[in-house]
């Protein structure tokens, strides 16, 4: 079975095309490496993917349908998962329109060749953000979700309600993943534990926003990925016991159309300053704190229900912050030798 991951050399997509490397699935991984952050460590993921057997690497940006289309044409996936975005919160409140190329464009352009491609099952990241001011916790799918908080988290919504038309007009099985706050080896270097654990090496003080006072539901990249996959084996199909004829259908499933979204989620909500002096702790050094107030378009709070998730493919996100924080640091000492 061939496999199409997009953003294969991001963070997420560098380890689910490992992942599925590893169950002998044909991988083909699209990514156009661009410099939102450092391409060479996405190269660098790229490089390991193009050892392996059975991977075959294509670079190239999902907003260019005529690649797309010879891509499909030429592989013929079975199941497309895509990973391919701009991310980020609060890069998009400078950066819109990277957003609309990438999440909007991209996105539409993928749908359009999973339904002229007979795609079994299309799996696309979508995000907590979209939860947006939602207050209630932990987050469950089937909460209302209009009140985007950026144009980032509103992309992101786009892409779900979106992939719904698709999955009624076409019969194509879409399922919408909202990760929460993902990190571990090979993370991304706009994110907190990233730039944490480069200021605190380099005795140089880190910014903490809303003065600390934020949590998350901080989920290890294995977590992710295990997730992802298990998702993918089982195309999303209609569910007969939703209710169209209620004041608020559920969200999340669909009773026309083959249609899931799921949160994943570590399930253990952190504070954000436990997540720090447990980094410390790894890192065996202590970290100055530059205090800062809330940035735009950001949330104090994040936590995932991931009821469904555990009761659709039996499995929800476990491994504890003071775990994945280990492994990243050893990870990050080894790949930058410090
Ligand atoms: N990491 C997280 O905490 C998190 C949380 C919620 C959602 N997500 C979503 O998960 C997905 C993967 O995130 P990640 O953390 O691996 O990010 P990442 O930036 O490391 O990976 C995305 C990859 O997609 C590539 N890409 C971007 N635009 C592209 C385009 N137009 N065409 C081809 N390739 C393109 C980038 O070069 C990058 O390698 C994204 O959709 C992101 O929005 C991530």
């Amino acid at each position: 079975m061939t496999v199409l991951v997009t953003g294969a050399a991001g963070f997420i997509g560098f380890h689910t095309c490992l992942r599925l490397l590893e169950a002998g699935r044909q991988v083909v991984g699209i990514d156009n490496r661009n410099a939102y952050y450092d391409p060479a460590l996405k190269q660098a993921r790229a490089d390991i993917l193009a050892a392996r057997e059975g991977y075959t690497d294509v670079i190239g940006n999902i907003a260019n349908l005529d690649m797309l289309k010879s891509v499909f044409a030429e592989h013929a996936p079975e199941v497309v998962i895509n990973l391919a975005a701009q991310a980020g919160v609060r890069y998009s409140v400078e950066n819109p329109f990277s957003y609309v190329s990438s999440n909007l464009v991209g996105f539409v352009n993928i749908l359009e060749c999973c339904r002229h491609g007979g795609v079994k099952h299309l799996v696309y990241a979508s995000t907590s953000s979209v939860f947006g001011a939602n207050a209630e916790m932990p987050f469950a799918e089937s909460q209302g979700t209009a009140h985007q908080m950026s144009l980032y988290a509103a992309t992101k919504k786009s892409n779900e309600v979106m992939a719904h038309s698709y999955s009624h007009l076409f019969g194509l099985p879409t399922t919408g993943l909202r990760f929460f706050t993902v990190y571990g080896p090979w993370g991304r270097p706009d994110m907190a534990l990233f730039k944490f654990t480069k200021a605190i090496l380099a005795d140089e003080p880190i910014d903490v926003f809303n003065r600390g006072e934020m949590t998350r539901d901080f989920t290890y990249i294995d977590d992710i990925v295990e997730g992802v996959v298990r998702v993918a084996a089982q195309p999303a199909a209609a569910d007969p016991a939703w209710r169209a004829d209620t004041a608020n259908p559920d969200p999340s499933r669909s009773g026309i159309a083959p249609y899931r979204i799921f949160n994943i989620g570590g399930g253990t909500p952190v504070p954000l300053m436990t997540y720090i002096n447990t980094l410390e702790t790894c890192l065996g050094k202590k970290a100055t704190l530059n205090l800062l107030p809330m940035q735009p378009g950001d949330v104090p709070a994040t936590a995932a229900d991931t009821t469904a998730l555990r009761e659709a493919v039996g499995y929800a996100p476990s491994t504890p912050v003071s775990v994945g924080i280990a492994r990243f640091v050893e990870w990050y000492r080894a790949y930058f030798k410090v």
